[in-house]
Formats: C-alpha cells, structure tokens, sequence
C-alpha cells in the first residue's frame, strides 16, 4: 500500500475499459482515495467511484469539461472537499482525430488542441496552485502518448500536442521543484480503449493482427499496466524523478516506425 493516506484525482476516466479507469483503480489499490472525472458517461462514471469505495477507499466523481478554466477549479475544489487534499493529479483526459495533414479541419484542430493542450494547463494549473495551497509538495502525472517521442501518419495534431505534452511536463518540472512538486509523463503505446475504436488501421482482425506485428512485445497494453506506471510517478519510487517520460508501449517507441 504505497498511497495510504493520499488523495487523488484523475480526469478522463469514465468508460471501464478507459486508461484513466486503470489509472485510478490502480491508485486506490495503492491506499489511495481517489476522485474521477470525466465529460459524458456521467452514469459510468458514477460506477467507477462506486467501485473505487467497494476497494474500501474514499471516492467522489467530479463531472467537468477540462477545456473550461471554471469548470476545473470547482472540480478540484470538490475534490479536495470531499477528499480532503489534493496531493496526486493525473491529466489524462485526451482525444484523438484520424486525418492526413492535407486533410486537417479547423473544427478538429480547436477540438484536439483544446483538450489535449488547453485542458491540461488549466487541469494542472489549478492541482498546482492547490497543492502549493496546502504546502506539502504533490505528484502531476500527464498521460501523454508515445507520440511524445515519434511520428505517425495520419495524426498529425495529436502528435503534435502530445509533443506539447512533453514540452509542458519539462518546463512544470523546473518551475514546480521549488514547492516539491514533482512531474513526469506516461506514453501508452497502443491500449484498447474506446479511444481506438475508430482507427482505420484496426477495423479487421487483419488490421489488428498486423498491429501486433509492429509492436515487438506483439500485444496492445492493458489499461492496469498503464496505472501501475502512473503507480511508480505517485509513489515514493519516483521520489527523485521529475521532468521524465516513461513509454508503456511494448516497445513500440524503439519500432520500425520510430523516427
Ligand atoms: N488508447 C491508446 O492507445 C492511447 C495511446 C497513447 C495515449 N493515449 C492517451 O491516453 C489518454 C486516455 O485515453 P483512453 O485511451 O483511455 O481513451 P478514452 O476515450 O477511453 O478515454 C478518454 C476520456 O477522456 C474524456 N474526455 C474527453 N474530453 C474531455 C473533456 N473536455 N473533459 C473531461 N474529460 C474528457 C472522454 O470522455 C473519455 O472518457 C488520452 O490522453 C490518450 O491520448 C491513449
């Protein structure tokens, strides 16, 4: 039980198949007590608490859109009600187009880039100022992608902001170490999640075979290795790592396709 008595709060983590499921339900197996929030699948998200507090640790499910700066400083205010503090913040929320550069919209630009960037300033903005509040340090932990580090074809935006990611978690890393909050990054790799149910490159079961194929440990991610990576940034183990990315991708980052 390495989180006993901390408190947590993850965003994007309404759909049980999701990576900010496995994210919390591996935070509360650690001792934590553990706020979710999503969007949509407000009933879902409601079950996911549920079943957080039949772990025998505290929850509540904070609804917000992380695009709105307002929206973010109630959530964490109710977390931090309910819970009372805020020492570990998991900005995974995140959303994904498939498009070639020619064919990038401005409807899906503002869309990914609202989420993807804005969303996580304003999310970890707002965890910082509160955990600079309470004067105990904290844990930001971003999902980010394996895009952090590489280039695909037809994501071009999400990549980009996932480099954004990166960017963002470096230069948090610097400006936060003085209050000991400490922040770091996890690249999933390929999870299937409903995030994926779209990809055009797995709609066969040749699709996903040959996706297997290029991933040398030859197997998609499960959502409980996401979390127990996000485990080791929260726990006493990551104690003396900030500004790092940590790929759980099976590989994939060191792949034919890496750059
Ligand atoms: N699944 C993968 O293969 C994969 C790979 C690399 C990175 N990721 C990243 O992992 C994170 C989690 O994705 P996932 O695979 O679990 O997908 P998912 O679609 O299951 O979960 C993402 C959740 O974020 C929520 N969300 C979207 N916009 C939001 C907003 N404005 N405010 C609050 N919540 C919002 C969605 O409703 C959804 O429930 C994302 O940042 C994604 O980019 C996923």
């Amino acid at each position: 039980m390495r989180l006993q008595g901390k408190t947590a709060l993850v965003t994007g983590a309404a759909s049980e198949r999701s990576i900010g499921w496995g994210i919390a339900r591996a935070l509360a197996a650690e001792g934590a007590d553990v706020a979710v929030n999503d969007i949509s699948q407000l009933d879902a998200l409601e079950n996911r608490a549920d079943a957080i507090r039949a772990m025998g640790q505290r929850s509540i499910a904070v609804p917000a859109d992380v695009t709105q700066p307002e929206q973010v400083e109630a959530m964490i205010a109710k977390t931090v009600e309910a819970l009372g503090g805020l020492d570990i913040m998991v900005s995974n929320a995140g959303i994904i187009r498939w498009e070639h550069f020619l064919d990038i919209t401005p409807a899906n630009l503002r869309a990914i880039v609202n989420v993807n960037i804005k969303g996580n300033v304003f999310v970890c903005q707002a965890a910082a100022r509160q955990m600079i509040a309470q004067g105990r340090g904290g844990r930001i932990i971003l999902t980010s992608s394996v895009q952090s580090d590489m280039q695909f074809p037809i994501t071009p935006v999400y990549g980009a902001t996932k480099k954004a990611a990166h960017t963002l978690v470096g230069v948090m890393a610097l400006e936060l170490a003085q209050y000991n909050i400490i922040v770091n990054h996890i690249g999933p790799g390929w999870v299937s999640s409903a995030l994926n149910d779209l990809s055009p490159d797995l709609q066969t079961a040749e699709g996903i075979e040959a996706q297997r194929q290029v991933v040398p440990l030859k197997r998609d991610g499960s959502i409980d290795e996401m979390g127990r990576a996000v485990v080791y940034f929260a726990s006493l183990d990551g104690d003396y790592t900030t500004g790092a990315f940590l790929r759980v991708d099976g590989g994939l980052g060191i792949s034919k396709y890496s750059s």
